[in-house]
């Protein structure tokens, strides 16, 4: 509960120490912005100020060598991506589903990739350390799929699944996942980790083959019923603090 709210109070803006304004506004280290301040580089209202910690309000207008600083607040949105679309940039004639976000002023990346064929969840950033821990494995946050299968499921190969599997190539099978049968040929799959193809890789090794693939959550951020195909929002104050 205590990180939920200093992640809360840390992507609010104001009141601002004037060091962190000006390294988040000129993307600098803390100690440049210092070093930038003391060298009475920077003005607050026409005003020089050099104490680092001056607190900084929304109506403040801030200077560096007389330019005024425009802080850009990051990004974060949740895109139902539908089929067709890659989650990188553009590439050999296939859109990126970041062209589906009509947002010029940040530049925007996804967090985590979804094969150009997966429909679902995808969530996208300016913001680099966010995506980076939405991607890592040791955030060890879960990633449910709805998995359409070619063949009916059987109990032992479920079974297999919950326990983890050598996947074809690698020497380190797969960590345990939580898999529950919806009917004969569909399940909802939860992996912890992101291995290349990992889900058609799992559904392959027990001689199976994915016919479809959804996402539906990222760790405690659950795609919108609302957003249809090509649709998306922006994620609230409370879903970007669980990264
Ligand atoms: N696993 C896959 O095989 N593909 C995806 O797009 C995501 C997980």
């Amino acid at each position: 509960m205590i990180s939920f709210y200093f992640k809360l109070w840390a992507i609010m803006k104001y009141p601002c120490r004037l060091d962190k304004y000006l390294s988040k506004a000129k993307l600098i280290s803390r100690s440049d912005a210092k070093k930038t301040i003391k060298n009475k580089r920077v003005m607050v209202n026409q005003k020089s100020v050099t104490s680092t910690q001056f607190a900084i309000q929304e109506i403040d207008k801030v200077y560096l060598d007389e330019q005024l600083l425009d802080l850009h607040e990051h990004a974060y949105y949740m895109l139902h991506k539908p089929a067709g679309y890659l989650s990188t940039e553009e590439e050999a004639g296939h859109p990126s589903a970041l062209s589906l976000i009509l947002d010029e002023t940040p530049k925007l990346h996804s967090a985590g990739r979804l094969d150009i064929d997966t429909t679902g969840l995808l969530l996208l950033t300016s913001d680099g350390q966010w995506s980076h821990r939405v991607s890592s494995p040791n955030a060890n946050k879960f990633k449910q799929y709805r998995v359409e299968l070619a063949d009916a499921i059987d109990d032992s190969d479920l079974a297999k699944l919950r326990e983890g599997i050598l996947l074809r190539g690698e020497d380190k099978p797969t960590k345990p996942a939580i898999v529950r049968r919806v009917n004969e040929t569909l399940i909802d799959i939860e992996i912890s980790e992101g291995r290349y193809h990992q889900v058609k890789r799992m559904l392959a090794a027990v001689g199976n083959r994915v016919v479809s693939l959804h996402r539906q959550m990222i760790g405690e951020i659950t795609l919108d019923e609302s957003l249809q195909p090509g649709e998306y929002r922006r994620l609230s104050a409370l879903e970007v603090s669980y990264f």
